[in-house]
């Protein structure tokens, strides 16, 4: 499965000693998962003698900042169905889908299909993202298998969350106007960064994926490379970086295999550090065109 990033993996693995196997996907398709991807990376894992016991999504997408659609989380569905595994569903991004497509849980898809293999399905928030609690440490797994559900408050008393916190979020978030309010606000301010980021960017020539929620955008830099290689990527991660002091997570750190993906966030940030960044990338992209067409290239 793609997943967020290098750190992500470690997160996943450190622990628990899983190993984790990518489902590639690729631009021909606006990254989408298919059942053909599904089934190369369990051939793969397989072939390395990795006992698969699931598949891991992240809905609304992390990295490519977009929610996927209902007929793919069916086939996802039918997937894990089919090779008798389980599918664990991170929706730590659903509260922060701002326009188009409406953001589908895969609880919903269970709901309508009247699934009857329930227990195979588990879906993890926290309040990290869309509330922006990172430091709190609050996340919820919310699985229709009973003995995941008894293993995790068995394990929650190792990791209690404070009563103090626990005070505070509950009076918070039961207060409907607050949230209702906080929800929108959030979706509005958004989804303005977003149209801001897309056209400062459109604005140097740069093309992005077309996204609809989450804090980042997925960059395609990918007429910038010398050859299509990760190498050529991370080169070019590098020349941002030296030449105009911007760090934008290089697609291979999240284990994409189509070189030249770069994740973009776009919310973490004043307007005007926004603004800044804009007119760097503006910069190093008009020294990249002087660069191809100067009669001195050659020598460079
Ligand atoms: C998809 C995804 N899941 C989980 C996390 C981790 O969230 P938390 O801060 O709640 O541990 C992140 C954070 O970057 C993320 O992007």
């Amino acid at each position: 499965m793609m997943t967020e990033a290098n750190s992500c993996r470690q997160d996943l693995s450190w622990r628990t000693g899983v190993k984790i196997v990518p489902v590639h996907c690729d631009s021909s398709n606006n990254f989408e998962i298919t059942p053909q991807a599904l089934d190369a990376a369990y051939n793969e894992a397989e072939s390395h003698n990795i006992k698969v016991k699931g598949v891991l999504i992240t809905n609304p997408s992390n990295p490519l900042g977009a929610t996927i659609k209902r007929s793919t989380l069916e086939e996802i569905l039918e997937f894990v169905t089919r090779k008798n595994i389980h599918l664990v569903s991170d929706e730590i991004y659903s509260g922060s889908t701002f326009s188009g497509e409406e953001f589908v849980s895969v609880a919903e898809v269970l709901e309508s299909h009247d699934y009857k293999e329930s227990d195979r399905v588990h879906i993890v928030y926290s309040l990290s993202k869309d509330l922006g609690l990172p430091g709190f440490r609050v996340g919820t797994i919310y699985s229709y298998n009973d003995k995941v559900v008894t293993t995790a408050r068995r394990m929650s008393s190792f990791t209690l969350i404070s009563s103090q916190t626990q005070q505070l979020l509950a009076s918070m978030l039961s207060d409907k106007t607050f949230t209702e309010n906080y929800i929108k606000t959030n979706r509005e301010r958004l989804k303005k960064r977003y149209q801001m980021i897309i056209d400062g960017l459109k604005n140097s020539g740069i093309e992005c994926l077309k996204g609809n929620a989450g804090l980042f955008c997925w960059m395609n830099l990918s007429p910038l490379l010398e050859d299509p290689t990760k190498e050529s990527e991370l080169t070019l991660w590098k020349s941002m970086l030296h030449e105009v002091k911007l760090n934008i997570s290089p697609g291979s750190s999240c284990h994409c295999s189509d070189p030249g993906w770069f994740r973009v966030c776009f919310a973490n940030m004043s307007e005007q550090t926004l603004k800044v960044a804009l007119t760097r990338i503006h910069d190093f992209m008009d020294g990249r065109k002087a660069m191809k067409t100067s009669p001195d290239f050659s020598s460079y």
